[in-house]
């Protein structure tokens, strides 16, 4: 209960502080329109607490969902998505659906 959640969440500006600014890799955050912060979101990563999959889509297809989301074509988001999987260690799992997954998975 620090607040290492609401850090995170005021450094991508899903929470506003009350004061002061958020700058990332010199770029100020707390300037920006709502339309420029969706495109700058897309360059920062973060992984939520409650980890908000979607239950219908594998592991592959739930890493696809935001890419699908801003535009990109399925097989392209697939092709984008993998090496990811990979990186964490789950490219077996690509297949598996979320309740098929231990927690730390
Ligand atoms: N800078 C702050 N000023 C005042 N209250 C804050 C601040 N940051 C966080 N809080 C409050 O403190 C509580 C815990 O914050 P938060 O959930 O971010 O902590 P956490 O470190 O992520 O906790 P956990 O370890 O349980 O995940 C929340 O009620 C939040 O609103
Ligand atoms: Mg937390």
């Amino acid at each position: 209960g620090a607040g290492k959640s609401t850090l995170v969440r005021c450094i991508n500006l899903l929470e506003r502080p009350t004061a002061g600014a958020v700058r990332v890799n010199g770029a100020e955050l707390t300037g920006l329109s709502q339309k420029e912060l969706r495109k700058v979101r897309q360059s920062i990563g973060m992984i939520f607490q409650g980890f908000n999959l979607l239950f219908q889509r594998t592991a592959l297809d739930n890493v696809c969902f935001p890419l699908e989301l801003a535009g990109m074509s399925r097989s392209e988001a697939r092709q984008k998505a993998r090496p990811f999987l990979k990186l964490v260690g789950l490219e077996d799992k690509e297949s598996a659906y979320p309740v098929q997954l231990s927690g730390g998975q």
